[in-house]
């Protein structure tokens, strides 16, 4: 693609004009965005630049092992991986306001990363893969409407204070432009074919305040979920699917028993760019067995419920 050809050529000058001799710390998610940015930066710049991948308690089910392995298998770039699931899962307990929530993340991530700058004898640069989408619906601009949505940013929201400074080299890029910049720098489609998942991960698909048995519960769910849109033939058609813990347990009977569990909602969206979406028209059938399997399959959830929101004027996301 012509236009990518040019895009990368630029952006590597401008990430080397901007950094110098300094380091960088690459906040990785496994992604498609954070891989583009991590791969771009180290043409730019090479053995300047650190990976960090951090696992703070709020990934799916065998999710880290798996971003890990493949981006060690893939790239000669020097990964760091962090377990600070402790860390996170601490501060968040008693948390339910969905923006404390993400500026809480937001404010470890950053600690994360400043201890693992130190480690490396200073860096002076942070560097996200951060898209248009998610700067527009994170900012108030002036003149525009004066509200922030949610406070985004590619790790949930960013603490006013912080000693790095941002490299964003993906901030006037959607996300169609990103594959396209993937494939141009033969990033492998497992990357590039990746839904999205938030930084916050599944702190945002558990309304409410978390705690490690619900987070468990919705791992599962979400893991059936997956495995079915995949052997339906779905995953490439759909923008994003994921399924939610609700807040709420509800009656229902199992074999003679009577049972009083959570309720989980599934989502699925079509989109282009994350800023607007319709919800996914499945067939009845899927919905049926993936309501059944998950019934069965997690303890936990007794019932099931299918979000046919659109954005707007929903948000992807549920908080
Ligand atoms: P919403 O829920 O705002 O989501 O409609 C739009 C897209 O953005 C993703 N999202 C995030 N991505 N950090 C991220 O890296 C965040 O804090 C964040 N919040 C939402 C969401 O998954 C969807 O693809």
């Amino acid at each position: 693609d012509w236009t990518m050809k040019a895009f990368r050529e630029e952006e590597i000058e401008r990430i080397r004009a901007k950094v110098g001799k300094g380091k960088v710390i690459c906040g990785l998610s496994g992604g498609v965005d954070s891989s583009v940015a991590a791969i771009l930066i180290h043409e730019a710049i090479g053995d300047q630049l650190t990976c960090v991948f951090v696992d703070h308690g709020l990934l799916r089910a065998g999710e880290a092992e798996q971003v890990v392995t493949l981006f060690r298998d893939h790239y000669n770039i020097p990964l760091v991986h962090v377990q600070a699931q402790d860390m996170f899962l601490d501060a968040l307990a008693g948390v339910s306001d969905p923006e404390v929530k993400r500026k809480t993340i937001g404010r470890l991530f950053i600690e994360v990363f400043e201890q693992e700058a130190k480690k490396i004898g200073g860096a002076e640069f942070l560097a996200q893969g951060t898209l248009y989408p998610d700067v527009i619906e994170s900012v108030s601009f002036t003149g525009g409407p004066s509200v922030t949505i949610k406070s985004h940013h590619n790790v949930g929201g960013l603490p006013e204070r912080m000693n790095m400074q941002l490299v964003e080299p993906l901030r006037e890029l959607f996300k169609d432009e990103v594959r396209k910049l993937g494939y141009e720098l033969g990033l492998p489609e497992i990357f590039v074919g990746r839904h999205p998942f938030p930084g916050p991960g599944l702190a945002i698909r558990c309304p409410g305040e978390i705690t490690r048995e619900k987070l468990d519960i919705l791992r599962k769910a979400d893991a059936v979920y997956l495995d079915e849109i995949r052997k339906a033939g779905l995953y490439d058609k759909i923008w994003q699917a994921f399924a939610v813990l609700l807040p709420v347990r509800t009656v229902g009977v199992m074999g003679d028993g009577r049972t009083y569990d959570y309720a989980c909602a599934l989502r699925a969206v079509t989109s282009t760019d994350g800023m607007t979406a319709d919800f996914y028209p499945y067939d009845m059938a899927f919905l049926g067995r993936v309501a059944t399997r998950i019934i069965n399959e997690v303890r936990g959830i007794n019932r099931v419920t299918y979000d046919i929101t659109s954005k707007p004027p929903g948000t992807i996301e549920w908080e």
